[in-house]
């Protein structure tokens, strides 16, 4: 499948989201705990930090929940969505033009694997937010992403991310996986099947310790970096490119 510019690989996590786009939100929704609240979190820390108006970089917008969360706290907020899968930001694109078109400022489709993601984008962000997504990124890649991430914010602008974490000696994450699992039997069985299948053969994660992240997130130049929010293995952390002396 050719897609500006890259062809998604059949057997990744990006091919993986692609087929499952339109079930993405009913899954979501229902399967993962607190998702909700965790995007809310991502808006209320965005609110806290970042002034009203400001544009916005959804990386790894997928269906453009956390965009449509922060456009309730900001609805003059300027949002640019990108992901890897073209079904997911088709589908964000229509979401976040039916809540506020003029909030829209474009979209894009990268693979942030792929060295060259962010060209075209234009620095100066107020913030960049990213739900979900770092932990599928291999953690030299995420060092890289995190790196672009400073390069793209304007000085001062906040890169707000929640993501999955594993810390030695703890069972969050089986304990969450569990969760998903007891809530997989609110959803018709097939739907379930279909996206918990595709989601076992296909997504890849690397998850690392919180102070493994800070410690990169502050190697690449970031400072105030810290954890805001936290339920079980999902965890909140922002920080800011600071400001030019
Ligand atoms: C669990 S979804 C999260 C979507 C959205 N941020 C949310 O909170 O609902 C993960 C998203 O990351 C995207 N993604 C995963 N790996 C990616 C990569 N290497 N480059 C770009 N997007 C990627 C997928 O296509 C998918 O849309």
């Amino acid at each position: 499948m050719y897609k500006s510019g890259y062809i998604v690989d059949p057997s990744s996590t990006v091919s993986c989201y692609d087929q499952h786009a339109a079930l993405y939100d009913r899954y979501q929704q229902t399967v993962v705990p607190h998702y909700q609240t965790a995007l809310d979190m991502v808006a209320l820390t965005y609110g806290r930090y970042v002034r009203p108006g400001g544009r916005v970089l959804d990386l790894g917008c997928g269906t453009g929940n956390a965009s449509a969360a922060l456009l309730r706290a900001d609805p003059n907020a300027r949002i640019f969505l990108l992901d890897g899968s073209a079904e997911m930001v088709e589908i964000a694109s229509g979401k976040i033009s039916a809540l506020a078109p003029h909030s829209l400022a474009g979209k894009a489709v990268a693979d942030l694997g792929i060295p060259g993601w962010d060209r075209g984008l234009e620095p100066g962000y107020d913030a960049i937010i990213s739900s979900l997504v770092l932990e599928h990124l291999p953690f030299s890649t995420h060092r890289d992403v995190i790196g672009g991430c400073r390069r793209l914010l304007r000085p001062g602008g906040w890169l707000i991310a929640m993501e999955g974490y594993r810390e030695d000696d703890s069972d969050m994450l089986e304990w969450f996986f569990a969760q998903m699992e007891e809530r997989r039997r609110g959803l018709d069985p097939q739907l379930s099947d279909f996206v918990a299948e595709l989601r076992e053969k296909k997504e890849v994660h690397h998850y690392s310790s919180k102070r493994q992240k800070e410690e990169w997130w502050r190697k690449a130049g970031l400072e105030g970096v810290a954890v805001l929010w936290q339920y079980l293995c999902l965890a909140l952390m922002a920080g800011r490119r600071p400001e030019e002396r």
